[in-house]
């Protein structure tokens, strides 16, 4: 069967007449395979697109970690800027873009692998697409070289606490004190094990090891700089996939917000805007996570020379901050999770605050929360998409709206 693909699809698919769904393609492409329902398998590309590209990575082919390797980081930028003005359209709404900004080759320094024990080994990387396979990955294109450089002690964790039965999650973060991993899936900790991982992280200079939620061994504090502080993030908490993709999205917020005196920071986090900020103004930080706001208010006290910063712990699902508890903020910045932040944004559309920095990981509840806000008199000025998921279909994006 031979088709010829009009457009990507949210997931990267190529999307043919029918419709039929092909990996791998790209708009414009004429490709013949074999039909499978309403996918084409195999397909064979007779009329390439002139954005396709030899991917970078030798893995791309086997490994389901990247899905846009063969386009063209031009290809790239526009189709992720078409998906935020599709899904705004969808609204009714539209905006002047700024320009994108992409994240190096290299730059990922937070990542969750998947490992598994084998009679001849220990194999660590990523699944092939929608499949069990786990694709070995030693020369990932995408990931930090210290990430990759922790490769033969997450090896030697895994062999020490990997059944051959359970596939393991290893969530690996870099910090100043050395890699900080989160292992899921592991055997039950016992003293011999708890020995062995103690052991191993001296033996291969990782800061903390969690086992199953577990801190099982703190060699050196997994320090993270936000701005002039240093932030001791609980294990596991959000944190930026890339440096570059913190500070293009913390740039985009400043722009956004300009010169203010008192900001209120909703889904702060650990502080990645909050205290970079806070050099400059007074900030209130709300995030559900206790453990990450105790983390940025000590990371705020043991800072010399901020701005006032206050903390508050509270589910801003259930409990928004109130339009009578915005009044003292002249501005606002918003970073809510995929799922968007429809209470909150209801109650900053009757809130009087001037000026909000959205920042969002999915344009879809972003559009929705938008509508919102401009329907209340809000002015979308610009979006700004951040592609700190390079190769990948994921988008994330920063917008002003004020009024
Ligand atoms: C996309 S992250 C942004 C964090 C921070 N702004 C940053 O850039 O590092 C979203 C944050 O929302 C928090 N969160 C998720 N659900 C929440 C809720 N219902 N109420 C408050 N915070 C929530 C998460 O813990 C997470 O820290």
């Amino acid at each position: 069967m031979i088709v010829t693909i009009d457009r990507l699809g949210h997931l990267g698919d190529g999307i043919a007449p029918g419709p039929i769904f092909v990996s791998g393609v790209l708009p414009g492409e004429v490709v013949e395979g074999t039909p499978d329902g309403d996918h084409l398998l195999h397909p064979k590309i007779i009329t390439p697109s002139p954005d396709r590209v030899k991917p970078p990575c030798r893995h791309a082919r086997a490994c389901g970690g990247c899905q846009l390797q063969h386009a063209s980081d031009a290809f790239v930028a526009a189709w992720k800027q078409e998906v935020v003005a599709n899904a705004l359209a969808g609204q009714g709404l539209t905006a002047p873009f700024q320009p994108l900004v992409t994240s190096p080759p290299g730059s990922r320094r937070r990542a969750t692998l998947s490992a598994r024990r084998t009679r001849s080994g220990v194999l660590i990387g990523f699944h092939a697409r929608a499949s069990d396979t786990l694709a070995e990955i030693p020369d990932c294109r995408l990931l930090h070289p210290g990430i990759l450089a922790a490769f033969p002690g997450l090896q030697a964790l895994v062999q020490a606490g990997g059944s051959r039965t359970t596939e393991l999650s290893l969530q690996v973060t870099l910090t100043r004190g050395g890699p900080d991993v989160s292992v899921t899936g592991g055997k039950p900790l016992d003293s011999a094990l708890r020995l062995d991982l103690a052991r191993l992280v001296e033996a291969h200079g990782f800061s903390r090891l969690t086992w199953d939620g577990e801190i099982v061994a703190l060699r050196d504090r997994p320090a993270l700089t936000m701005g002039q502080a240093t932030v001791i993030p609980p294990a596991g908490a959000f944190l930026q996939a890339t440096a570059e993709g913190e500070q293009a999205l913390l740039a985009a917020v400043r722009q956004a917000l300009g010169p203010q005196k008192r900001v209120v920071d909703l889904f702060s986090g650990t502080g990645t805007f909050a205290l970079p900020l806070a050099e400059a103004m007074d900030v209130h930080a709300v995030e559900g996570d206790a453990g990450m706001t105790q983390a940025l208010d000590l990371a705020a006290r043991n800072t010399p020379g901020l701005h006032r910063v206050t903390t508050e712990t509270r589910d801003l699902f259930r409990r928004p901050l109130e339009p009578d508890e915005l009044k003292p903020f002249s501005g606002a910045v918003i970073d809510p999770p995929r799922a968007g932040a429809e209470a909150q944004t209801g109650r900053l559309a009757a809130s009087a605050i001037p000026v909000i920095a959205a920042v969002s990981c999915n344009p879809v509840t972003f559009a929705r929360d938008a509508r919102s806000l401009t329907d209340a008199g809000y002015r979308l000025d610009w979006v700004q998409v951040v592609d700190q998921f390079r190769w990948s279909t994921h988008v994330e994006l920063v917008a002003r709206l004020s009024r």
